[in-house]
């Protein structure tokens, strides 16, 4: 497989081999504006993968966006996309969303909030709406360079097929509460909590501390409607394994000195720029993050995005990847028993085990205001051709039994090439 990363590697960019290099451990705060900016001016970043929007992404988002659609109740279908960048895969569905309306019989217009602490990313989305995607500038872009608190930097709308498409530019600042987040969103949404909130490749990634990242979950959970949907996709531990355990390394030997690094997960990575930047990829904790910010009457499961291996050198090359997550998907999101019809605020589908985050690249977690079960749950038997698969998974399993279909591919962490080369996240 051809890494579309060539250029970076003939540049002088990235190292010659997959070992991450090494990095010195002198304290350093991570200021996510000043490395973004400087990432999203050159197109290295941007342009990292053949493949911009992964088939699962694109399936996650509209999933999640029918079902918040059949909730909607205003005139208005409303996006938050935290992180946006420069808007990677939301872009794609606003592109389409006025047809997605007509062939699902929809009739709402839409607005995306575009939350992201980077201006450059911010500028470079918006000209390519403008110039691309033939948006008309609202009002000029104003740009503050030293904002202590978040503020609309611009916006953009057009029509098409009669439905209104808006987009509001927000530029954040990470060092602000996200209680200000939280009232910085919904005061740009006319006071009201989104239908939908997106996170792709999230930005929480970059949150250091737990508390800080539960903090931002229950944020965003607040920014969205009780019957809305929330959708952040995260790294997990599938991810930059030889980072991690170098850094499980320097944990165990204390040697981590200034850098905010306590956690299993925690890994400071360089950056296609030869920055240094901390990154947590999840596991369990995760599945217990998502848990504490559902509801009464809202269901929560976890989703696989993407399989480590190498970035994607053409559509073709991303198919066997979306092929193991459909499988792996359908696999461990079939349920045993239809419990969120029995109790409220359940896991739908089975209980994720940390071999199962370590199997993956990226997972979405997902809150969703609807408890409809998915027709084939319950019945859902693994394709087989033994007698075994004619009986139901709640009579072979039981209801509290430990899940005993274990992903087939990859079938084991060894025989995946990881892609471990800098500069993707
Ligand atoms: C890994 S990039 C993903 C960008 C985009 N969503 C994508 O999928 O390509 C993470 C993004 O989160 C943004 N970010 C980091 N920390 C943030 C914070 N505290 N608040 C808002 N955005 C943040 C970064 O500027 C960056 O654009």
């Amino acid at each position: 497989m051809t890494s579309p990363r060539v250029d970076e590697k003939a540049a002088g960019t990235a190292p010659a081999d997959n070992a991450p290099r090494p990095i010195d451990d002198s304290p350093q705060k991570f200021d996510q504006r000043s490395i973004y900016d400087r990432r999203y001016s050159e197109d290295g970043y941007d342009n990292r993968s053949a493949v911009r929007v992964l088939r699962a992404e694109e399936q996650a988002l509209r999933s999640s966006a029918l079902r918040a659609l059949r909730r909607c109740t205003g005139e208005w279908f409303t996006i938050l996309d935290f992180g946006y960048g420069t808007g990677r895969v939301t872009n794609e569905f606003i592109e389409g969303y006025s047809s997605l309306c007509q062939e699902k019989g929809f009739r709402k217009n839409l607005r995306v909030i575009a939350y992201d602490v980077s201006s450059v990313g911010l500028q470079k989305a918006h000209r390519r709406l403008v110039e691309e995607q033939h948006f008309t500038p609202v009002h000029e872009l104003e740009i503050k360079s030293d904002h202590s608190s978040g503020y609309v930097m611009g916006s953009v709308k057009k029509k098409a097929n009669g439905i209104e498409l808006q987009i509001i530019l927000v530029h954040a600042n990470e060092e602000e509460s996200t209680q200000r987040m939280t009232e910085l969103v919904l005061s740009v949404n006319g006071d009201r909590p989104v239908d939908l909130t997106t996170s792709w490749y999230s930005g929480i990634g970059h949150v250091t501390g737990h508390d800080r990242r539960e903090s931002y979950f229950t944020a965003l959970g607040r920014t969205t409607r009780s019957r809305g949907e929330l959708l952040i996709a995260v790294s997990a531990t599938g991810d930059l394994d030889q980072e991690q355990e170098e850094w499980d390394r320097r944990r165990d030997d204390r040697k981590i000195l200034g850098m905010p690094v306590p956690d299993a997960g925690d890994v400071i990575y360089l950056t296609e720029l030869d920055q240094k930047n901390y990154w947590h990829v999840f596991s369990d904790d995760l599945a217990e993050l998502l848990k504490g910010i559902c509801g009464r009457k809202q269901s929560f499961w976890l989703e696989a995005i993407r399989f480590p291996g190498e970035e994607f050198s053409s559509r073709d090359d991303e198919r066997p990847n979306f092929e193991q997550v459909c499988e792996f998907n359908r696999k461990l999101n079939c349920r045993k028993w239809p419990r969120p019809y029995l109790f409220p605020r359940k896991l739908r589908g089975r209980k994720w085990r940390s071999e199962h985050f370590r199997s993956c690249h990226t997972v979405a977690a997902i809150r969703s205001g609807s408890r409809r079960r998915k027709p084939t749950d319950f019945w859902y038997r693994e394709p087989s051709r033994s007698w075994m698969s004619l009986v139901p998974n709640v009579l072979r399993f039981g209801r509290s039994g430990a899940p005993r279909i274990i992903p087939t591919a990859p079938a084991s962490i060894s025989e995946i090439s990881l892609d471990t080369t800098p500069g993707t996240r």
